[in-house]
This record gives C-alpha cells, sequence and structure tokens, in this order.
C-alpha cells in the first residue's frame, strides 16, 4: 500500500479521498482502501471502534462524533484540514431503524441519520457517494424511504441506483444480504454501477475453507495474541494471513458443560429444531442457534456471536473465526473488550465486498480522469494487484518512465496516437511479466490495445 501510494505521488496521481461516515471499526474503509482509495477519515461515536478503525487505518483521522447533532459537518472540516478535497462520501448509518428486527418508525432518529451524510454531500461536494443498509430498507414502508433516499440526493445533482448484494457471491464465506446505493456525478462511457458476481453455487468460499487452519482450542481458551499451529489449507485462508506472524483475537469462550452437552446435540449445519425431545427446552433456545456447515459459506455473522457454534467444535466461534468469515485479513486486529470486537466484525461491511464495489467505483474515478486508456487500465489493474508490493513497484517504476518513453516513441513515431499507446502497453506488459513471472495482469489490455 505505501509503495502503491508512493508511486502515485511521485507520478502526480492524486488519491482519491474518501470520508467514512459511520465508519465503526472500518471494514468498509479497509475493502475501498484495498481497491485504491485514500481514507482521510473515519467518523464514528463509538471509541472503541474508532479505536479499532485508527489502529488499522494509520494514516487516517478518526473522529469522535455525535454525526446526528449540529455542527457535526464543521467539526470535520475542521479536523481534515479546509482545503483537503473529498472525492467520495461513503456511510453505513445504523441499521436498527431500517432494520426487519428492530422497531420500524418512520419517526425513529436513527431512521434520519442518513441525513448527515445528505448534509456532507452538500457541503463537501465529492463526485460519488455511496451508502450501505440492511436489505430490509430496500422494502421498508413499501420502498418509500428507500425512494426518498434516492429523490433527496438525485436533488443534489446525482445519479443514483441501488442494489442488493449477497457477500458470498463476491468470495466472502458468509451470505450476507445487503443494500448498497451508490450515487454518481455524471455517468461515464464505461461505468457499470456494481460488480459482476465472481462466485455462486459452483465455487461458494466455505466455512472450511475459511477457518480450517486456526487452532481448534479444544485443550485451551487461547489468548489475544497466539501462534499458529498449522499451515495454511486454502487460498483463501493463505490470503486472509496475509503473512502474519500473530494470530489475533483468537481466544475462545469457556461454556458451562451442559451448554457444551447441548451445542454437540446440533449437527452440522443444522439448528436448534435437531436436538432430541427434551433436551435444552427448559433453556429457551433462541431460535438462531445454528451450526455452521464446513461447505457452505455461513450465514450472516451479527453483533452477539453467540447464537452460532464452530462447525466441528463445540463453542461459539472466535472473533477471529467471525473476523474471517468477514474477509478480514488476520492482520486486521480488533481492540476492546470481548463484546466491543464483536459489534465491530458483526457491524462491518465484509472487506472483499468493499473491495469489489470500490474497484468499480474506482473505474468512475479513473473514467473521469484526462488520461490514456494504457494509464487508465494500469491504474485500475494497479488497484487490483495491491497486494503484491513488487507488482506496485514495477508499475510505479513504469510510470514514473512512462514521460521519457512516450517522449522516445514521439521522436521515433511520427503518429504517437494509437500507435504509440499500443506499444507503450506492449511494453508495459512484458516488463511487469518479466519482473513479475506470471503476472500477467496488463497483458489482455495490451494485446486488446495492440488489436
Ligand atoms: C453498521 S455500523 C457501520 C460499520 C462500518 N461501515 C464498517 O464497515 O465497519 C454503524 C456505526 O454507526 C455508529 N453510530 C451510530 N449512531 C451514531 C451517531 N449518532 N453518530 C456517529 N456514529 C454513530 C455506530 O457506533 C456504528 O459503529
Amino acid at each position: 500500500m505505501p509503495i502503491l501510494m508512493n508511486f502515485r505521488q511521485k507520478s502526480k496521481f492524486m488519491p482519491f479521498n474518501v470520508l467514512d461516515f459511520f465508519s465503526g471499526c472500518g471494514g468498509l474503509s479497509y475493502g475501498l482502501e484495498r481497491a485504491g482509495f485514500n481514507i482521510v477519515a473515519g467518523i464514528d461515536d463509538n471509541l472503541p471502534a474508532l479505536n479499532t478503525f485508527k489502529h488499522n487505518h494509520r494514516k487516517s483521522i478518526p473522529i469522535k462524533l455525535d454525526l446526528g447533532k449540529a455542527g457535526a459537518l464543521d467539526t470535520i472540516r475542521e479536523r481534515i484540514g479546509e482545503n483537503t478535497k473529498i472525492d467520495l462520501i461513503v456511510g453505513g448509518p445504523p441499521c436498527q431503524g431500517f432494520s426487519l428486527t428492530g422497531p420500524r418508525n418512520l419517526d425513529d432518529k436513527r431512521n434520519s441519520l442518513y441525513m448527515s451524510m445528505l448534509e456532507a454531500v452538500k457541503i463537501f461536494k465529492p463526485r460519488a457517494f455511496l451508502l450501505e443498509n440492511v436489505k430490509g430498507m430496500k422494502t421498508l414502508y413499501k420502498g418509500q424511504v428507500l425512494e426518498e433516499i434516492k429523490e433527496k440526493f438525485q436533488a443534489e445533482g446525482y445519479l443514483v441506483d441501488a442494489s442488493l448484494l449477497d457477500a458470498a457471491n463476491f468470495g466472502v464465506p458468509q451470505h450476507r444480504h445487503r443494500l448498497f446505493i451508490m450515487g454518481v456525478k455524471s455517468k461515464t462511457k464505461h461505468f457499470k454501477w456494481w460488480p459482476d458476481q465472481t462466485h455462486g453455487d459452483e465455487n461458494w468460499v466455505t466455512c472450511g475453507d475459511a477457518i480450517s487452519d486456526l487452532p481448534s482450542l479444544k485443550n485451551s481458551i487461547g489468548s489475544e495474541e497466539s501462534k499458529y499451529e498449522h499451515e495454511t489449507k486454502t487460498e483463501y485462508q493463505k490470503k486472509m494471513r496475509n503473512d502474519s506472524n500473530v494470530l489475533y483475537n483468537h481466544l475462545g469462550t469457556r461454556h458451562k458443560q451442559f451448554v457444551i452437552d447441548v451445542i454437540n446435540q446440533v449437527p452440522e449445519g443444522g439448528n436448534w429444531k435437531n436436538l432430541p425431545p427434551g433436551v435444552g427446552e427448559s433453556r429457551k433456545f433462541n431460535e438462531a442457534w445454528t451450526r455452521y456447515h464446513r461447505n457452505y459459506p455461513s450465514r450472516t455473522i451479527d453483533t452477539g456471536h453467540r447464537n452460532h457454534f464452530h462447525y466441528k467444535w463445540n463453542r461459539v466461534p472466535t472473533i477471529r473465526e467471525n473476523a474471517r468469515l468477514q474477509s478480514f485479513p488476520d492482520t486486521f486486529e480488533f481492540l476492546g473488550t470481548k463484546t466491543q470486537q464483536n459489534k465491530q466484525v458483526g457491524n462491518a461491511v465484509p472487506p472483499l465486498l468493499a473491495k469489489a464495489i470500490g474497484e468499480k467505483l474506482m473505474e468512475y474515478f479513473v473514467g473521469d480522469k484526462p488520461m490514456n486508456e494504457v494509464l487508465k487500465q494500469i491504474y485500475i489493474e494497479s488497484n487490483k494487484n495491491m497486494d503484491n508490493p513488487r507488482l506496485s513497484e514495477a508499475i510505479g517504476t513504469m510510470l514514473e518512465q512512462q514521460t521519457e518513453i512516450r517522449a522516445e516513441l514521439k521522436k521515433r513515431i511520427k503518429t504517437p496516437g494509437a500507435v504509440a499507446i499500443g506499444i507503450f502497453a506492449s511494453l508495459a506488459g512484458t516488463a511487469i511479466e518479466a519482473i513479475v513471472p506470471g503476472a500477467s495482469v496488463l497483458q489482455g489490455f495490451s494485446q486488446t490495445l495492440r488489436g
């Protein structure tokens, strides 16, 4: 990440600046950062969540603020600096007001917290915004709430679209349906609102794929900082481990023996209904008591985490296991008490989903930028491959040299235009392939441009 930002600055690429409203611990921010955005600040009124945000977004400003209070936007302006330009405003206003489980009251103050984002959009005039909420918001009051939100943003000059996305369709080992509302100032020709689904029945990332390498905690409860005991077994685990040497937040729960005995009787993929008659009846079971299945994505991770059990072990999942099911890498450490951590994990937008949406938004931003096709593609591809520092570095070096290469091409070829771009693209692809064997990210578009 620093390398990529570094080369952007060196090569005169201005970062695209984001304000994250109701940022929580920063799941949305983390994914957008991976898509190449610069998170200027995260704003939330919950200190433990902001502490986690700060810990994992060292370059961003954590702002503790009640966004429902007058003057909140002035404080933000002051904290980020008068002259900081904001390109994108994102946020997940609290969902209880809209939620199917919470009180559905149009006058609920929380229902109108999104208004702080509308006010922010009026003041900062970003080129785009993104709002996230529970799926219940789509149909709430027969769709009136959604329509009202769309109209209010349209009145500010944005084209607005909404889509219900399931995180599992984007490689997250969890079915989590969330409504996203996106607004852009004007659509560029090739801009598609939403990312294409990459996963389905054939290739879900499953619970087993996600957490089978983590210590069982069968003989010990573990600790906030521990060690890995096994090698990774899947590509997903490798990606999530992110070269971490320390295993954070993998701390088990001490269940009473009778709870263990009851959990033991819930079959893999089953729930409380599978318990034999008489078992646990006096315990007022929550209907949601469910055991994950190793061969399927998990159910939606909530903020309590006491309703779901590990697919194999007779206990509730640890914070780290749920963080993995939410697609947080192991390097993302959660701070606060266990209850606070549970809340942060369960509230978050899965970073992988946020990244997929962010990449679409990045296409919109780059599409608007006055730069040639090759640079656009390099920019987009480099965002997709941010986790590969060697590739980022290679692209960086290449971008630094691009002025020289183009000057040279101009001298040699009298008609720079398409031919020059084609040759440059070809050089770019070959150079990167040579530096990072197998990284053929630029081959496709260089072919296209050559052809
Ligand atoms: C659904 S969570 C957002 C999760 C976040 N987008 C993520 O990806 O991690 C909503 C957040 O809104 C915060 N919040 C609730 N009411 C607020 C208020 N009045 N002012 C500021 N933040 C508030 C909560 O503390 C919570 O962290």
